[in-house]
């Protein structure tokens, strides 16, 4: 089994558009997925709600709800037989230090950042306090950054990209901003399994981040964007 968790302190940066999609994703390439939401607002829980019936399944574990009189915590978030991939939403504001016995079991963390200087700003504070918190608890995971909501021809797009170059921070991807996303969401659909000439350019989009989160190497094939790399808590890049 492979554990990703999206995540980022700033509200509106795409953590839910990324773990929904991604959901979508593995189920439609008959993958056993769980999609598991610990934020209070419950957004990823509710896009599957409104799934229809006919798309392959993705197994709802709302993190965030208390588990009722009758069952234990551990009962309420047990996975199923057989899960391949758990997503894992997280909340705006995330408070790292009480996340980090969760972070522990994770493989790969996306951290998803708009192209805006109040997202940028907002990111990199929380990247510093993740670094912090990876050299006091060391674990396993690789981290990414996705750059979404971008436009390539914009300024802003160029200036968060060279930010993260004289940062040394590295992404492995880049999502456009795209209605389609929206109307998606709006029926518990990913954009990823949907068979349309209007998504397949989002879809290509997704190719290296799906190939970072599925292989076994630190370093995603090199792509159509050769700035594209990741970075890793082993390596000087998130752990310096
Ligand atoms: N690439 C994108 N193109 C268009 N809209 C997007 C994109 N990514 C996210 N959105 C929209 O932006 C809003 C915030 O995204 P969301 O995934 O809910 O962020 P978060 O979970 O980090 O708060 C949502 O309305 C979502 O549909
Ligand atoms: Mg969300």
């Amino acid at each position: 089994m492979r554990t990703i968790m999206v995540m980022n302190s700033k509200g509106g940066s795409g953590k839910t558009t990324i773990a929904t999609n991604l959901a979508g994703h593995y189920a439609s390439v008959n993958t056993n997925v769980v999609l598991k939401d610990y934020d209070p607002q419950g957004s990823s829980s509710e896009w599957l709600k409104q799934r229809p019936y006919a798309l392959p399944k993705i197994v709802d574990l709302p993190a965030y709800k208390s588990p009722s009189m009758r069952v234990t915590r551990s009962w309420q978030m047990r996975l199923p037989a057989h899960t391949e991939r758990l997503i894992i939403d997280t909340p705006a504001g995330v408070e790292l230090p009480r996340f980090m016995s969760i972070v522990r079991a994770v493989d790969r963390i996306i951290i998803p950042v708009s192209p805006s200087p109040i997202d940028i700003r907002a990111t990199v504070m929380f990247i510093h306090a993740l670094k912090t918190q990876l050299k006091l608890n060391p674990c396993k995971a690789e981290v990414g950054i996705v750059v979404n909501r971008s436009d390539i021809n914009s300024s802003a797009y160029h200036s968060l990209i060279n930010l993260l170059d004289n940062l040394d921070l590295a992404y492995v991807a880049t999502l456009s901003q795209n209605e389609n996303y929206i109307r998606a969401a709006e029926r518990g659909v990913s954009l990823l399994e949907l068979d349309h000439p209007m998504v397949e350019r989002d879809k290509q989009e997704w190719r290296p981040l799906i190939q970072w989160l599925d292989g076994d190497s630190a370093t995603p094939e090199q792509n159509t964007n050769d700035k594209q790399r990741i970075f890793s808590s082993k390596n000087h890049a998130i752990a310096s």
